[in-house]
């Protein structure tokens, strides 16, 4: 059953060959709910947050309704260019996640806020 899943999966992701990006409430939330779900294993880890590689997405979309701050989207939203963007370059330097971690004790302090990317935002690779 697993295996006709995946292959379904596999089927549609090369039909359409788009994917899922981490965008800006996830910095310094990183909750990791997402994480445990994917079928590819396709999440890798920064420092404050994660992103996913568009080269193993296969869009399945089953880690979106799993992030509690909706930082999760399909990149045939509008204006997420900059987030396509980040997701690629960081996906590429960053450690693969396979399996969800602890969240940064102080996660929900920064669940509301806005502009995180410009006050938070770290290159640095995660999972140290
Ligand atoms: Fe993984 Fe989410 Fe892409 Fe599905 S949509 S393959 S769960 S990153
Ligand atoms: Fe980030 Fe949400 Fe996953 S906060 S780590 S995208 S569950």
């Amino acid at each position: 059953m697993r295996q006709i899943w995946k292959t379904f999966l596999l089927t549609r992701a090369k039909r359409r060959r788009m994917t899922f990006v981490i965008t800006e409430p996830c910095i310094k939330c990183k909750y990791m709910d997402c994480v445990s779900v994917c079928p590819v294993n396709c999440f890798y880890e920064g420092e404050n947050m994660l992103v996913i590689s568009p080269d193993g997405c296969i869009d399945c979309g089953l880690c979106e309704p799993e992030c509690p701050v909706e930082a999760i989207k399909s990149d045939t939203e509008t204006g997420l260019e900059k987030w396509r963007e980040l997701n690629a370059a960081c996906a590429a330097i960053w450690p693969n996640i396979c399996v969800k971690g602890e969240p940064p004790a102080d996660a929900d302090q920064f669940k509301d806020e806005e502009g995180k990317f410009d006050k938070y935002f770290s290159k640095a690779p995660g999972g140290a």
